[in-house]
């Protein structure tokens, strides 16, 4: 059996094959940061009209490429939800037309689930019970997974999630989109003890997260240090108008940029030890955009080992959104390891741009 996987939920046109006797065949990836990047944030009309020109081209060259050579899919997997909207529904569209035009079933996937089973798709792979940490740009959750398919959720963001407070913190530490990358690449040459800020709800039980408020302190650090830099300069003040980041000299930007990676791992990798310390859990997987952080992946290593638990990643670039685990997520359930869950009916399509992963 062969799976194409379709992911269209934000800023991303992915695509890819999954074969139950190869594994992940192939899988390709066109990225739109050039269009939302002047903007500093995803359009999310920009981001479906640049679906609808990339999707067919892309699954085109997936199909005939070398690893497939024009093999039909048994079935074909598309991200229903959660996500944008009108992003979503050209996923959900191609996928029905391949669908009609192949006579294959096409399974609507949620997309947490996607990132979930990303590390599935890795030589070292996990097994259920587990519990994991969902980290992107939407969403910021722990989830205990019994056995797959039966999702709990023990904790997640009460506001921004981390993937969306690394892009903030980017915008105010005037440093590239998307975010993430940029805040951690500054970091490498910050000094972690010039700022302090706080570890967001790690102080009281529960496992729920907050991070806006940590993107509140970096923007007060932000204006502190303009104000010096003002000062210093002889304009007195904050003073006028303009973009406070312009004000911050090199060095001032690795070091918040640090401060800010090192409060978000600490305040993660708290909660993970947490909720594998009250579940009794002992694998961790980890996974969504945040995942692919080099300084979280290391310290939860370290943390989880203490616990004499395993912790397991995607590499970097299945991290990230793709098509890959949306894919292996219509594996699993097309070949009914996994019960069908959203999918279309008499040939219909669906998506869920609000779709909880408790739902499923
Ligand atoms: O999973 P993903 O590709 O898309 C969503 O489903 O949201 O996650 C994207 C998020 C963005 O906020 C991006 O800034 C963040 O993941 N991200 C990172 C890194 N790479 C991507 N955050 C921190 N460190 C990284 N290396
Ligand atoms: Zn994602």
């Amino acid at each position: 059996m062969r799976v194409l996987g379709i992911e269209t939920s934000c800023d991303d046109t992915a695509a890819a094959i999954y074969d139950r006797d190869a594994g992940l065949l192939a899988h390709r990836l066109a990225t739109q940061i050039d269009i939302h990047e002047p903007f500093g944030g995803v359009v999310p009309e920009l981001a479906a009209r640049d679906h609808i020109k990339t999707l067919l081209p892309l699954i085109d060259h997936l199909i005939k490429g070398p690893e497939n050579r024009g093999a039909r899919p048994h079935a074909i997997a598309y991200t229903a939800g959660p996500g944008l909207a009108g992003a979503l529904l050209v996923g959900a569209s191609v996928a029905a037309g391949l669908a009609r035009a192949w006579q294959v079933p096409a399974l609507g996937i949620h997309h947490m689930e996607g990132h979930l089973l990303a590390p599935f798709l890795e030589d070292e792979a996990p097994a259920a019970p587990l519990l994991a940490l969902l980290v992107s740009g939407g969403h910021t959750m722990l989830v205990d997974v019994a056995a797959l398919g039966a999702y709990r959720i023990l904790g997640q963001s009460l506001d921004d999630a981390a993937g969306e407070a690394f892009d903030k913190t980017a915008k105010l530490l005037g440093l590239g989109f998307p975010g993430g990358p940029a805040v951690a690449a500054a970091a490498a040459d910050g000094d972690p003890g010039r700022f302090s800020l706080p570890r967001p709800m790690t102080q009281r039980p529960g496992l729920d997260f907050s991070f806006s408020g940590l993107k509140t302190q970096v923007r007060a650090s932000v204006a502190t240090v303009a104000a010096a830099a003002a000062a210093a300069a002889g304009r007195g003040g904050t003073g006028g108008p303009g973009d406070p980041a312009a004000a911050l000299d090199r060095q001032s930007v690795a070091d918040l940029a640090r401060a800010f990676e090192e409060a978000v791992v600490d305040t993660l990798v708290i909660k993970c030890r947490r909720a594998l310390r009250q579940t009794g859990r002992r694998r961790l997987v980890v996974s969504g955009g945040v995942g692919a952080n080099a300084r979280l992946r290391e310290r939860l290593r370290t943390a989880v080992g203490e616990l004499d638990a395993q912790v397991f990643y995607p590499r970097p670039a299945l991290c990230t959104d793709n098509g890959a685990m949306i894919a292996y997520a219509g594996f699993l359930r097309a070949s009914g390891r996994l019960p069908a869950p959203a999918g279309p009916e008499d040939g219909g399509f669906e998506i869920r741009p609000r779709w909880s992963l408790e739902e499923i």
